[in-house]
Formats: structure tokens, sequence, C-alpha cells
């Protein structure tokens, strides 16, 4: 495999699956099909680096790699778990991940990378002002920029409304979990966002994660002041972005 600088291998670790690709990140396409394994049951940071490692080894790969991940990232040290084991909380994950697959592997959080492709590459390309990128999934992600430029680990997901963290809610996971209908869950979601906007004033709002691909079901139901608008990259900005962050600066 190349191993150009130009070329970094992204993964997105996820709660239910690990998947990555070489990316080009000058212009943001996958060089080859995204391999996906299931994420390992319990996802210990040991557990989870293998499964790392065979992706490295699927792609034959020697170069940079950017990983992203679904809590707060400082310094390539993950200092959250809310949807993974809570070994993860304080671990030096670049360190771990870099010595398991023998590549250099710098971290981020996972609605961070998705965000960066948005803004890169997608539904944020261009746009100055304040952009808030949130990711609807199995936990909600937040991403905020201001002109272009990221302000890094916005938890954004776990606020508080009415005493109830807002993830356990408003994310797809918890539509799931309470069995509701897209109106229903809609009214949730909608009341999350105008929560954030009344904070943040962003000038614009893109919806990622994995719910997007039901948009038509609900985005015509919110009813913010800024233009909310779905996220380009699909399942492919966690990928994506996790390149562009895998690049020694
Ligand atoms: C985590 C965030 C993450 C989001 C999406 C939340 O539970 O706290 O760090 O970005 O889930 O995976």
């Amino acid at each position: 495999m190349d191993t150009h600088p130009a070329h970094v291998l992204g993964i997105d670790i996820g709660g239910s699956g690990i998947k990555g690709a070489p990316v080009d990140i000058h212009t943001g396409t996958l060089l080859a099909p995204r391999h996906r394994l299931l994420t390992p049951d319990p996802a210990k940071p040991g557990n989870v680096a293998q499964v790392v490692t065979e992706i490295v080894r699927h792609f034959d790969w020697d170069g940079p790699v950017g990983c992203g991940f679904p809590g707060v990232v400082r310094a390539g040290v993950t200092l959250t778990a809310a949807n993974v084991h809570k070994q993860w909380v304080g671990a030096d994950a670049a360190a771990l991940l870099s010595q398991a697959t023998g590549c250099p592997v710098r971290m981020v959080n996972d609605a961070d990378a998705a965000g960066m492709a948005e803004m890169t590459f997608g539904a944020g390309k261009g746009h100055q002002g304040v952009v808030l990128l949130v990711t609807v999934g199995t936990g909600l992600g937040t991403a905020l920029f201001v002109d272009g430029k990221l302000v890094p680990n916005t938890e954004l997901g776990h606020i508080q409304i009415e005493g109830v963290d807002a993830e356990t809610r408003a994310s797809d996971a918890a539509r799931k979990r309470d069995d509701l209908s897209w109106k229903k869950w809609a009214a949730r979601l909608n009341d999350y966002l105008h929560t954030l906007e009344r904070l943040l004033w962003p000038d614009l709002i893109i919806l990622g994660g994995g719910a997007v691909k039901k948009q038509a079901e609900f985005m015509p139901l919110l009813t913010l002041a800024a233009p909310v608008v779905p996220a380009q990259l699909g399942n492919d900005a966690g990928i994506v972005g996790a390149a562009l962050a895998g690049v020694v600066p």
C-alpha cells in the first residue's frame, strides 16, 4: 500500500463497529473500500487495540493513522467513555494503539473528526461564523467551529435538560430504546437543538451520524432559527475526519 504522506488510514471506533479506510486527505476520498469489524465486547482498550490492528493489517498499512474515539481526547489520552468501557478513562490511547499497530496513531474525538470532514469537504465547506455539527447515533456528539476553527471536545450531548442528560433522551439509541415514532422523537431532538441554539446562536447547524440516513422522517419537523442541513459525507465522515487528524502538524 502506498504510504505517501497525503494518504492516512482513518479509523472510526464506535459502540457497535470499528471501521477504517485509507484516505486521500487532500480530496477527502477513500482510496479503498472501508473495512468494518464488530466492536469487541467488552470494548476494553486491549480488545479494541486488537481490532484496530486487524484493520491496519487488512490494508497492509505502514503509515500514519488517525483514530476517532467516542469520548473526550486530549493529547492522545481518552478522558471520558460514555458508551465504551470505563477502562478508557485516563488511558494513553495514542500510545497504546501506536504500540499495537506499529504505526504512528493520533487520536481525536469522533464528532470532532466528523465535523472536520464536513467543514473541509462537505456541508460546512467555506462557512464562516459559528457552525455546530451534531452527530445523532448511539450518543449525541457535537463539534463546534468558529470561523472554520474547531473548539475541541465540546461535550454538548451531555447538557442537562430538566435534570436529564440530553443524550439519554434525544439520541437515536433513545428513539429505539423508547420505541418512539419519528414525530415523537423529532420533538425531543427539536427541544435539544433549541436549547443549544439559545446558548450558542449558531449560523449553521449540520446534522450527522447514523440517524441522518432517515433525514426525511424528521428534518422537516425541526423548527430552528438557523438553517439545519444534513451532513454530506454520510458514513464516511468519521473515517475521513480521523484521517485528517492523523497528520502530524
Ligand atoms: C460522547 C462524545 C461522542 C458522542 C458520539 C458521547 O456519548 O461523550 O464524546 O462524541 O457520544 O459518539
